[in-house]
């Protein structure tokens, strides 16, 4: 720490957008904690401001500006603020002209630096920007100070080389880069020793890992072999997988592995091939159907989530019609549904965004109702099911709270000793999100 630095007593981080984020977020707060900073919850009350921006789609940039914009104008005592995530990728420095008040610009591959730029900008009161295009594999993930004490998030690969023509992600994250297996069991092994349960493997598209790293003859599902290795590590996720490459292998994996969890989430984003072709995504509907029959044949309980894009530029009503019946057929039991929203220096900003706002609207309510219905037959389904539930956390109310496998809310009446532990839960009724049971009389894990 520079004598400098000593004037900085805490720091508050407000994260935006995805799991990535989360992830970063935590690293930077390991980060910070390391150099004597202690975090607060209370923004007025910090030193030091870091907003982990999401550029996904134009109301995530709209509201960071909105709010950095507002800040540090009635303080007395100026605050650092400070821009990293994705909006710092993509607009770097021109943030200074359109935020004055913001003194660094950290990218989403420069998190390593954020001690220096820190002490930089406290010695040199001038703002600061790093944003490199490619990620270095230098980065202390083992840093990360994560506030839940079951579940992690684990880094496996970095950035994405599919180039969707609508997503900035290719832009703001960088090319693919694939982190050690052994790097990975290690944090995993380390993780699960400290008492966490579940892992979710994160990366924008994992099924990518070890590819860009052919001599560690590692891809994903042989990752994923190794980590079911690490006893008492109960369940592993993953997210994200781009549909083309999610092998027969990783399927099998799926099958066979007992702590992999049969939950896949599996993004069709529009269910007409031609709006498929313009959106790059390099598969079509039928072969998106095929890979559907074959996993849930190979793994008959499996449950799917998708993301989906309506008023894709040209969308007509017929393509849009397409998604919805895909999404009848399917029944995904987890769907994020988003209206497209032109990004700046993406390829489809070659076509105009010609779909009215008003019927993009109409679109998502369309398939947020339908896959509202979807969700109340498979609660209703549940009935009378015992399920296995990782215990997270008590709520407010007192009940406790956890998952299934495939990613369903459950809540039950017992003790707070139970948080931590799986245990069979028989399902008796259930309100608008969350299934509701009892404990079984059968306990798997006490
Ligand atoms: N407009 C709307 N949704 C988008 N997504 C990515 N880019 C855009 C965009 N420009 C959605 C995709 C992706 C999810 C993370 O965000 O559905 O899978
Ligand atoms: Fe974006 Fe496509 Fe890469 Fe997903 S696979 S991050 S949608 S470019």
């Amino acid at each position: 720490m520079t004598s400098n630095q000593r004037n900085l007593a805490n720091f508050f981080i407000r994260t935006y957008g995805c799991q990535m984020n989360e992830l970063d977020t935590e690293i930077m707060v390991g980060q910070l904690e390391k150099k004597g900073l202690k975090r607060t919850f209370d923004e007025e009350d910090a030193d030091l401001l870091i907003f982990n921006t999401c550029s996904i789609r134009d109301l995530a940039e709209r509201k960071v500006m909105g709010k950095i914009g507002q800040l540090g104008r009635s303080k007395a005592k100026r605050p650092i603020i400070g821009i990293t995530g994705c909006m710092a990728m993509a607009k770097k420095e021109t943030l200074f002209k359109k935020l004055p008040n913001v003194d660094f610009v950290l990218g989403t591959n420069n998190i390593t630096d954020l001690g220096t730029v820190l002490d930089e900008v406290l010695e040199t009161k001038r703002p600061s920007l790093r944003t490199d295009d490619q990620f270095e594999e230098n980065l202390d993930y083992l840093v990360a100070k994560r506030d839940d004490k079951v579940k992690a998030y684990v880094s496996i690969i970095r950035g994405c080389n599919k180039f969707c023509t609508y997503c900035v992600v290719p832009y703001t994250r960088g090319q693919e880069v694939s982190r050690p297996p052994e790097d990975i069991v290690q944090e995993c092994q380390k993780l699960v020793d400290n008492g966490y349960k579940e892992i979710t493997l994160l990366g924008q598209n994992v099924n990518s890992y070890g590819k860009d790293k052919k001599e560690w003859n590692c891809l994903f599902h042989d990752l994923l072999y190794r980590l079911d290795q690490i006893p008492g590590l109960e369940r592993v996720r993953f997210m994200t997988s781009h549909p083309i490459d999610i092998t027969k292998e990783l399927m099998e994996a799926i099958r066979d592995l007992p702590s992999l969890c049969e939950f896949v989430h599996f993004p069709i984003q529009a269910g007409s091939s031609r709006i498929l072709r313009k959106m790059h995504r390099i598969y079509t509907k039928e072969q998106y159907l095929e890979k559907v029959a074959m996993l849930k044949e190979i793994v008959p309980n499996v449950s799917l989530g998708t993301d989906i894009i309506v008023g894709f530029p040209t969308e007509t009503d017929e393509e849009f019609q397409m998604t919805y019946d895909v999404m009848k057929e399917i029944r995904y039991s987890v769907a994020f549904i988003f209206a497209y929203s032109a990004r700046k220096g993406t390829p489809a900003m070659r076509w105009k965004d010609d779909i009215p706002e008003s019927v993009k609207l109409e679109r998502v309510h369309k398939l947020m109702e339908l896959q509202e219905g979807i969700y109340a037959e498979q609660r209703q389904e549940f009935l009378g099911q015992t399920v296995e539930v990782l215990v997270e956390k008590r709520n407010k109310d007192g009940k406790l709270k956890g998952r299934t496998r495939c990613w369903k809310n459950v809540v039950f009446e017992s003790d707070k000793e139970l948080v931590g532990t799986l245990q069979n839960i028989d399902i008796h009724s259930f309100n608008h999100q969350t299934l509701i049971g009892n404990l079984s009389e059968s306990l798997i894990l006490a």
